[in-house]
């Protein structure tokens, strides 16, 4: 079998999936006719051919653009539907995904209809394609940290209903010590926290998720890299960072895959999973990112099993159920 199949094969989790970043023009497109909301497109061609975007602001504005089209129960759920239809077929077993409610709440879509939808959709995604889902609630750090405890009010009712909280958006001048507060707010509530930082923001910003937030997890965390104390303390830490070939590429995080600091990370002790971030917006599901990393860097068998057990051993899951999964994935580097 050669690598990139069994790449394929082998069982994966997804921890770092924006929800909003998996809708598909084409999607987007009924979902607009349906709902009767104009959007500047004449197809879904059009909407693709839009996608000229090479930092992360120029992508989020495209972004908060397309999810404006989302206003109902059905369209939360096609949605979120669509996207574990999809990964079923890369062997995706698991997944923690995150959703952006102030996108919604902010145009006046109620948060019940947000969370109704995604939920029904994660529940039927078990049902039919034996694919089990965590949901983490994330802030958006453009707005204050005072629409972030509204809306933490406004969550309060679902606690049950997701795992965590995470920080996203626009990284530069929005450090996670703003967040500090609404953070420490939902680690009292027993939720476990992630954020997005060394994106594009500095290793100062995974210092402070770390040491401020005390986060579980950090999304992204490409440029701890810089600092050599910050992967110290990483791998003392036996931090998860949830990385996203793709996205970097297409965001210019990195020029070319093959510098891609993925492999270092590996050779570093470090702990990252492969993830598709906005797989509808970069090009490529988990899948197609295990297969463009698996070539570019040239990854060893040993190295695959390595990132898919990340996947697991990173989760959110049980110990029981990460202990079986790693021990399924062992069975198969035989
Ligand atoms: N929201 C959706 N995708 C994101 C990313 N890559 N970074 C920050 N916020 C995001
Ligand atoms: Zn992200």
């Amino acid at each position: 079998m050669d690598l990139k199949t069994f790449a394929q094969a082998l069982p994966k989790a997804e921890l770092h999936l924006h929800l909003e970043g998996s809708f598909e023009p084409e999607l987007m497109f009924a979902i607009a006719k349906r709902n009767k909301v104009e959007i500047p497109y004449a197809s879904a061609e059009d909407v693709r051919a839009a996608y000229r975007f090479s930092n992360l602001q120029d992508f989020l504005d495209i972004y908060y653009a397309g999810a404006s089209v989302l206003l109902a129960e059905q369209d939360f759920y096609d949605l979120t539907y669509a996207y574990l239809k999809r990964i079923a077929a890369d062997n995706v077993r698991h997944v923690e995904v995150f959703f952006d409610p102030q996108t919604h709440t902010e145009r006046g879509v109620a948060f019940s209809t947000v969370m109704i939808g995604i939920t029904k959709a994660l529940s039927d995604g078990q049902k039919d394609f034996g694919i089990s889902s965590k949901l983490i609630l994330s802030f958006l750090r453009h707005l204050s940290e005072e629409d972030a405890f509204k809306t933490f009010e406004q969550a309060e009712p679902y606690l049950d209903w997701f795992v965590g909280v995470g920080l996203d958006s626009s990284e530069k001048g929005h450090p996670p010590s703003k967040f500090a507060r609404v953070f420490a707010a939902a680690r009292e509530a027993g939720l476990k926290l992630v954020a997005h930082a060394g994106e594009e923001g500095p290793p100062a910003y995974v210092w402070e998720a770390l040491d401020i937030l005390k986060v579980d997890r950090i999304d992204h965390g490409n440029r701890s890299l810089e600092d050599p104390k910050l992967v110290e303390r990483l791998v003392k830490d036996g931090m998860t960072l949830t990385v996203c070939p793709l996205s970097n590429l297409k965001l210019c995080v990195v020029n070319d895959l093959k510098q891609h600091p993925l492999k270092k990370m590996l050779d570093l002790g470090l702990k990252p999973t492969i993830n598709s971030d906005d797989p509808a917006f970069f090009g490529g599901y988990v899948g197609e990112n295990f297969a463009a990393v698996t070539e570019a860097l040239n990854l060893s068998k040993a190295e695959l099993i390595t990132l898919a057990k990340n996947s697991f051993s990173g989760s959110f899951l049980s110990e029981a159920e990460k202990q079986s999964w790693l021990s399924r994935i062992d069975d198969m580097a035989v």
